[in-house]
């Protein structure tokens, strides 16, 4: 039998013992890094893999793209797309610090929440994330808007920086969502005055929004919070909560190790489903929020 081999790519100086660990728990043989890859390195790379094994052992070998950038890394995939030479393949996948899979499970999580406990579909609602020019909450805006949802991204220096990602989402993936400015606490108290959900995927232990502010938000149905580092993104949502109620309100608030469990599981997930692959996959956060929406369905 052929090894399963993995070769982790990274554009930083380090790749994420993170998925080393994910990768070799989910069967892989052996992962190699490779870090300071630059865009145009990759064709390279992934012809000197294709060619190393006959054509039907091509499904044997992956190529997986880390780092922090969503745009950079499917760039990567894309370009490493363009190097195979059928019948010469490989399996492909990203997930750059974890964020397409934590964005997968976070949406995942919220939609079984809005579905069980409030009776709405996600495409119903409208949504406000919070560190949407992070590499989680841009996979997960993108995520909800491809689903239908009417979204809005959150700048807490200002409207620039996420009117220029809002423009790079409907150029690459073909969305529309609103940038909004949320450099104060009135004008995000404003900002969640109006939606029904909340995505906190904001920097490690900053707090994007007082209990004050989140109770007193007249429509919402579900907040979600993924940064499980104090103190947390949404205050008043405990790490450990998993579809809970939130104290002073009628929403229901899951907090980042809910979600972080589902963040594993779908990343496992995807690693195995290369490792029994029969033909080559390319799997990016769309496959990722498919598996993750299956993982949470099944609880
Ligand atoms: N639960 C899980 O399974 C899991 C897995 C992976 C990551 N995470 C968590 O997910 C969160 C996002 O991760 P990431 O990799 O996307 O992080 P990131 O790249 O550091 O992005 C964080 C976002 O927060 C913004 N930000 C920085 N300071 C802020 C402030 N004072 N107020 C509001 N927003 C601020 C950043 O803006 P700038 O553009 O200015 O930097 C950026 O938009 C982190 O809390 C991380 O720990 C959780």
């Amino acid at each position: 039998m052929p090894k399963n081999i993995l070769h982790m790519l990274t554009p930083h100086k380090h790749v994420s013992p993170f998925d080393v660990n994910q990768a070799l728990d989910a069967g892989y043989d052996s992962v190699t890094p490779y870090e300071n890859v630059e865009l145009d390195e990759v064709s390279d790379l992934v012809q000197d893999v294709i060619f190393s094994r006959p054509p039907d052992h091509g499904v044997n070998s992956a190529m997986f793209f880390g780092g922090d950038d969503a745009v950079l890394a499917l760039d990567m995939i894309d370009a490493a797309k363009g190097a195979l030479v059928p019948p010469f393949t490989c399996n492909l996948m990203a997930d750059p610090a974890g964020s397409f899979t934590t964005a997968a499970a976070m949406v995942a999580k919220v939609e079984k929440a809005l579905k069980e406990k409030k009776g709405v579909q996600l495409k119903d609602t409208t949504i406000a994330v919070f560190g949407a020019t992070g590499v989680v909450g841009y996979c997960a805006a993108v995520i909800a808007a491809s689903e239908g949802a009417k979204v809005k991204i959150v700048g807490y220096s200002g409207v620039d920086r996420v009117k220029k990602r809002a423009d790079e989402m409907k150029e690459r993936f073909g969305v529309d969502v609103e940038p909004v400015d949320g450099s104060s606490d009135e004008k995000n108290s404003q900002i969640i005055s109006d939606v029904e959900v909340i995505l906190s995927a904001a920097k490690a232990g900053i707090q994007v929004l007082s209990k004050e502010q989140i109770t007193k938000a007249p429509k919402l149905l579900v907040a979600a919070d993924v940064n499980a580092v104090p103190p947390v993104g949404l205050e008043g949502i405990d790490v450990m909560d998993d579809t809970v109620k939130i104290d002073g309100c009628e929403a229901f608030g899951i907090g980042a190790l809910a979600t972080g469990v589902f963040k594993s599981k779908t990343e496992y997930g995807l690693l195995r489903q290369m490792i029994e692959a029969e033909e080559g996959q390319v799997l990016d956060f769309r496959h990722a929020f498919e598996l993750a929406r299956k993982l949470v369905d099944e609880g």
